[in-house]
């Protein structure tokens, strides 16, 4: 079973939860390729059965302009019948805007057709242990819906 992580990433709060959920689904038995989006084709999710996207928010819910541009490449393609899943870290004094992008994201691979594998698994900053517990479980409810 194939999966593909791509991150956002800037001050290194993604792509440590980017680490350890490739961590977990390797010890799962997944075959696993983690990118950083700024390096990544939208169109490499085609080659994977399950697309993760996790990701930053700044600016108060507005895109940088790397996930911009890869928000657009996705929405272009066809994902039915493959499962998705996304994470990210924010901030909750941000309101409203706490990790909007994750949802910004989460609609979008909906639209391409993908079924959503588990829930967000939204972080504050850092991931610290009990973030790291919600990311162990995220990855073994992925791998106990995709290995029966
Ligand atoms: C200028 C600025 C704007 C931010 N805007 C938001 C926001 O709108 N929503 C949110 O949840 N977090 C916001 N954050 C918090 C970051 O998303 C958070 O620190 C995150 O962990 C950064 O991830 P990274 O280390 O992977 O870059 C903002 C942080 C900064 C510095």
């Amino acid at each position: 079973m194939k999966a593909r992580i791509v991150y956002a990433s800037m001050t290194g709060n993604d792509e440590d939860m980017a680490d350890i959920l490739e961590e977990d689904l390797q010890d799962y038995g997944f075959d696993v390729e983690t990118s950083d989006v700024g390096f990544t084709d939208a169109s490499d999710y085609l080659e994977s059965d399950l697309c993760i996207f996790i990701t930053y928010t700044y600016g108060e819910g507005a895109m940088t302009d790397e996930i911009a541009d890869f928000y657009e490449e996705l929405k272009a393609l066809d994902l039915s019948g493959k499962y998705f899943a996304v994470m990210g870290s924010g901030d909750k004094t941000y309101g409203e805007h706490f990790c909007e992008n994750v949802f910004d994201y989460e609609k979008a691979f909906k639209e391409c057709g993908a079924t959503e594998i588990t829930k967000p698994v939204t972080i504050e900053n850092a991931p610290d242990d009990e973030a790291i517990d919600l990311i162990d479980q995220a990855a073994k409810e992925m791998a106990d819906k995709l290995h029966d």
